[in-house]
């Protein structure tokens, strides 16, 4: 990981001492030290050391993951039926979309955005107020964290990344996107996730991870163990949504510990 990379995005999440020991024979030998800096400044006041993470194996392909129930498609009124399948034709069909009550408020639909056989698909909840009126995801100040966590692990959207959200039109007032408009709008990722084929899938916060996963679970259970997704059983990782880390910077430091990971689980698929 370039340091002066990993040195902005610690600056970014007010972790200000990064202290990594070469030691061959005690793996990992990374070590993060949250300060005061951070939300806890008063418990903070000394230096508190954050566990590392175990050293994880490469996992076989037949060891059996936490494996998310298997997906069928929901079907309701709403769903549209035959979503294209190419990406011209995805994109017009979204842009266009009126299959839920979020249509009547959005400025724009909200496609997605990245490089389109990237091996990393980055899920988010659904627009924003900036989101809404640039017609990108992941543009305001959480999308800005987000560039950063990525291009800490060496990722972009101009380069090895695709960003996406579970609802393309903007909830009113940023509230979360109800059951229905996550259901109504679920073929349209499901089909972005068909043709971008990800190596892995990072869902951003609960509604994501639960939408991905297919389960009300809340997200202190699902952040950590890796999932499967679809009949590919594309590998999936959820950590925290960036607007959640901007509230609660003392989550920051675990949040690096995902950044890791999932830099680690891409390189493992780098290294086949
Ligand atoms: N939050 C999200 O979940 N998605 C966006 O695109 C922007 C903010
Ligand atoms: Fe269509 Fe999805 Fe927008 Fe609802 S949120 S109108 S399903 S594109």
């Amino acid at each position: 990981m370039d340091p002066a990379r990993r040195r902005s995005y610690l600056k970014a999440l007010g972790i200000e001492h990064y202290v990594r020991r070469d030691a061959p024979s005690a793996a990992p030998a990374e070590r993060v030290v949250a300060t005061a800096a951070t939300a806890v400044a008063a418990e903070a006041a000394v230096p508190r050391p954050i566990e590392p993470m175990p050293p994880r194996a490469k996992i076989p392909a037949t060891q059996p993951l936490p494996v998310a129930p298997a997906a069928p498609p929901v079907i309701t009124a709403a769903t549209p039926v035959d979503v294209p399948r190419d990406w011209v034709g995805l994109r017009d069909r979204v842009r266009d979309c009126q299959h839920c009550k979020l249509c009547a408020t959005r400025t724009q639909t909200v496609f997605g955005v990245g490089v389109e056989d990237a091996p990393l698909l980055v899920v988010g909840e659904g627009p924003g107020a900036d989101e809404d009126a640039q017609g990108e995801p992941f543009v305001g100040r959480a999308g800005k964290l987000l560039d950063q966590m990525l291009l800490s692990i060496g990722r972009s959207r101009s380069k090895n990344t695709y960003i996406a959200n579970v609802v393309k039109c903007r909830p009113p007032g940023n509230r979360d996107p109800e059951a229905d408009e996550v259901e109504a709008c679920r073929p349209y990722l499901d089909r972005q996730i068909e043709l971008i084929k990800p190596k892995l899938i990072v869902g951003l916060g609960r509604t994501a991870a639960q939408r991905l996963l297919h389960t009300d679970e809340p997200l202190s259970k699902l952040r950590g163990p890796l999932f499967e997704y679809g009949p590919t059983r594309t590998p999936v990782f959820i950590t925290y949504h960036p607007a959640y880390l901007l509230r609660s910077p003392r989550e920051k430091a675990k949040s690096w510990q995902d950044l890791k990971r999932i830099h680690q689980l891409l390189q493992q698929h780098d290294a086949g």
